[in-house]
């Protein structure tokens, strides 16, 4: 799909919008996102950013830890021109109760774009219900966009193309797994999501994803050797999640066949890709010799978290 970055449509109906899940985008709004995203990295190469934030603050709240979501958030706004303000719930009156509702009309006043990092998907949407300012999701237990989007300028970094990839994603059906789904089935992915029984991903989110796919393949199963025969590209992610910390040990034992390894590599494409959104856990979803050996993109992969929500920040924001 090509994509003029100049298109002023797509700009506009970019300009003030949330970012709350890729369902709400289309493919072209999508696609202009990652072709900007692109552009951005290529200027920052160049050394010749254009800076479209000047003097706007982004507020970014966590209720969950992050390094890599902080960290290029709050180096990407400031390249931008930009601010940005690290909110921890532990410090701000959220943590003490005050409606979100509140805080959102509050922050509105002071901010121009707001990032949210915590557990239901609900939260983030009553305080982007509330604010009068972008609200980017910036992780919930249901999903994670800003992740796929850099992820899938990974994909045509290494593919030259969405249309058509094989993804295999290997492991829990998590929020990681939900974002994968819906943006695969947006921009003509196929993609096999294989998660132990009672650790596949929300039917709802599943189906709501296949209703997006024309053409293109949605499916889950149990067996993660079906699941990775011929794919181009294979993801895992942690077997506990942030909040699920108490569920370790139950959660190795049902994932014990689910490690991405060299034997299940074995079963993808000669020119595979591995990629993990990190923190990864060696010897757990994935072994070293995987993570860190050739076919691995993932550090390629992190730093695309800093060009998409460039993107992201200069299209909504700008
Ligand atoms: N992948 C990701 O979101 O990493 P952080 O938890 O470090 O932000
Ligand atoms: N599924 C992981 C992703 C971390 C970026 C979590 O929610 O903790």
């Amino acid at each position: 799909m090509t994509v003029n970055t100049e298109s002023i449509t797509i700009k506009q109906q970019l300009k003030g919008r949330d970012f709350l899940t890729l369902a709400d985008y289309s493919a072209d709004e999508i696609a202009y996102l990652l072709e900007l995203a692109a552009q951005l990295k290529e200027q920052r190469k160049q050394g010749n950013p254009e800076q479209p934030l000047q003097g706007k603050t982004l507020g970014m709240i966590f209720e969950k830890s992050s390094t890599r979501t902080r960290v290029s958030f709050e180096s990407g706004v400031y390249q931008l021109g930009g601010t940005g303000l690290f909110l921890s719930t532990s410090d701000i009156q959220l943590g003490r109760g005050e409606p979100i509702s509140d805080t959102a009309q509050v922050l509105s006043g002071y901010l121009d774009g707001i990032m949210i990092r915590t557990f239901s998907q609900s939260e983030v949407e009553e305080l982007a219900k509330y604010a009068s300012i972008p609200v980017i999701n910036g992780l919930t237990d249901s999903y994670h966009p800003c992740q796929v989007l850099a992820d899938m300028q990974t994909i045509i970094e290494l593919k030259g193309t969405l249309q058509g990839v094989k993804v295999a994603y290997i492991g829990d059906g998590n929020n990681m797994a939900h974002s994968l789904m819906i943006g695969a089935a947006k921009m003509g992915m196929d993609i096999r999501i294989a998660a132990p029984a009672g650790y596949q991903p929300d039917p709802a989110i599943t189906e709501q994803a296949k209703s997006f796919a024309s053409g293109n393949n949605i499916v889950v199963t149990e067996s993660p050797v079906e699941a990775v025969k011929d794919a181009d590209i294979v993801y895992t992610d942690v077997w506990a999640s942030m909040g699920q910390e108490s569920e370790q040990q139950q959660r190795e034992k049902a994932f014990a066949g689910f490690q991405v390894n060299t034997d299940l590599l074995a079963y993808a494409k000669p020119d595979v890709s591995f990629l993990h959104c990190l923190p990864a856990h060696r010897g757990e979803e994935v072994t070293a010799e995987v993570i860190d050996g050739e076919q691995s993109a993932v550090f390629q992969e992190a730093e695309n978290r800093l060009h998409a929500q460039k993107a992201l920040m200069t299209a909504l924001m700008g």
